[in-house]
């Protein structure tokens, strides 16, 4: 087999690991909302938890990424709904923050994605998932083996 189309092979054959931090708020429960109303989604997200995006720091996603997922997702409020009032404007900070970072140690900074989804969009986390599971999955993983 030539060394492309066992590149090729392995990359069908990737499934990306995601980290999700999700604001209790709003993004966990737009994905309990999805999970409630059966909206399949790609099993590739692990959940994270957090009260609000504006406490996930540079440093997790730099941690995710070290412990081996091939993504990133920051899930919030949508502007002017966070529980904490501007917690959701900070989390955009940090996450472009972060971005910096990752390109200096040569992750694509396209394997972090922040997001809105509120508790009633339940359809909107399952485009979302599916549509970064499939972008990763295209990309291959974020530090090759
Ligand atoms: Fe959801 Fe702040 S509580 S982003």
């Amino acid at each position: 087999m030539s060394k492309s189309k066992s590149d090729t092979t392995k990359k069908q054959n990737f499934e990306p690991k995601i980290v999700a931090f999700l604001c209790n708020w709003c993004s966990y429960a737009g994905a309990d909302t999805a999970g409630v109303s059966r909206f399949q989604y790609p099993p590739n997200i692990r959940v994270i938890r957090v009260m609000c995006s504006g406490r996930v720091q540079p440093n997790f996603l730099l941690e995710a990424f070290h412990r081996g997922a091939d993504g990133v997702l920051v899930g919030g409020c949508h502007i002017g709904d966070c529980h904490y009032q501007n917690g959701n404007e900070r989390a955009m900070e940090r996450v472009e923050e972060a971005k910096k970072f990752l390109e200096l140690l040569g992750i694509d900074p396209r394997r972090v994605r922040l997001e809105w989804v509120s508790v009633s969009e339940g359809i909107r986390f399952k485009n979302v998932v599916e549509e970064f599971t499939q972008e990763l999955s295209e990309m291959g993983p974020a530090i090759p083996k």
